[in-house]
């Protein structure tokens, strides 16, 4: 089996440092790069809580490329009252002995993607700026692009407003680039993801795993728990970003459904909301395969067996 070689877009966030757990310790992926991007928490932070986890997994050969320090044309809006004031509130992880790559995000993706000899999957499971940005500046190297399987938007409710999801409604411009981009694209959205809890079983099997499923499980409580029980009234956290990560390892896992999906850019109340069409009223052609179920066994195996070869 040839891994599949990937770039992870991130602003860590708990659940990001998650899914870069996952996807590091996957058999399945070749992680090429980790580019960062504001969102969660300012760029500073993400991009050195990105270099601690990978300093944390050993995996100092991988490049860590920064990204946007702000939206495409937003005020940077973020989620200390989800992460904390680092990103990653809580989380014990040491300081990182990886420094960032000297190339920034575009140009990493750039290069990544321009050299392998394998198409590259895009996974962000931030704000969609860096790839906006890459998709913008690089034309000519879509063509080497897989797919691209994004942890962003909503069928139903929103999270950070009753409309929109977290990672569209902070940059729904960027957001509006990739779903016209005419890539392939997995909209993996809240519908999904906040299936995704961890709960007491699956932090108990977290914590047997060794010393990558106990740093997860200390991830997936203590302050992320409480902000999600506080904000939402969740018993258990989602790890929407993992999901994402374990629907490349394996598709099987999602349920999806093929349809056209708009990002709101002008709405005052619906700002950043992924207008799906589910019962194709439009006629516009579908751009995007939309996760509608998600088979939560299935993508907890992956977590496990995945952060169990870290
Ligand atoms: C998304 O928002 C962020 O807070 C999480 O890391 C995830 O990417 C969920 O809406
Ligand atoms: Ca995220």
């Amino acid at each position: 089996m040839v891994p599949e070689p990937v770039i992870l877009d991130v602003d860590p966030g708990h659940d990001d440092a998650i899914a870069m757990m996952l996807a590091c310790g996957a058999p399945e992926l070749d992680v090429c790069a980790i580019t960062s991007v504001a969102g969660n928490v300012s760029l500073e932070k993400t991009t050195r809580n990105a270099l601690k986890v990978l300093s944390f997994v050993g995996r100092t050969d991988v490049p860590v490329g920064a990204g946007a320090a702000a939206p495409l044309a937003r005020v940077l809006r973020t989620a200390e009252h989800i992460h904390g004031e680092s990103g990653l509130d809580g989380a014990d992880l040491p300081e990182p002995v990886l420094v960032p790559d000297g190339r920034d995000a575009v140009r990493l993706m750039a290069d990544v993607v321009g050299e392998s000899p394998e198409p590259v999957t895009l996974i962000p499971v931030g704000p969609l700026t860096n790839v906006a940005n890459f998709l913008e500046e690089h034309p000519r190297l879509r063509q080497n692009i897989r797919r691209v399987v994004l942890m962003g938007g909503s069928i139903g409710p929103g999270n950070v407003t009753p409309a929109a999801e977290f990672n569209v409604y902070v940059d729904p411009e960027a957001a509006r680039v990739v779903f016209e981009s005419g890539l392939p694209t997995t909209m993996v959205g809240l519908d999904v993801t906040r299936e995704a809890t961890a709960g007491p079983e699956e932090l108990e099997r977290l914590r047997s795993l060794g010393r990558a499923g106990e740093v997860a499980a200390g991830l997936a409580t203590y302050y992320y728990a409480r902000a999600y029980r506080r904000t939402y009234g969740l018993a258990a956290p989602p790890i929407h970003d993992a999901v994402a990560v374990a629907a490349v390892v394996e598709p099987a896992i999602l349920q999806t459904r093929s349809m056209r999906v708009d990002v709101e850019c002008e709405g005052v109340l619906t700002r950043g909301e992924t207008v799906c069409d589910v019962y194709g009223v439009t006629g516009g052609s579908p751009n995007a395969e939309v996760a509608v179920g998600l088979d939560r066994e299935a993508f907890f195996e992956i977590l496990f067996r995945s952060l169990e070869e870290i």
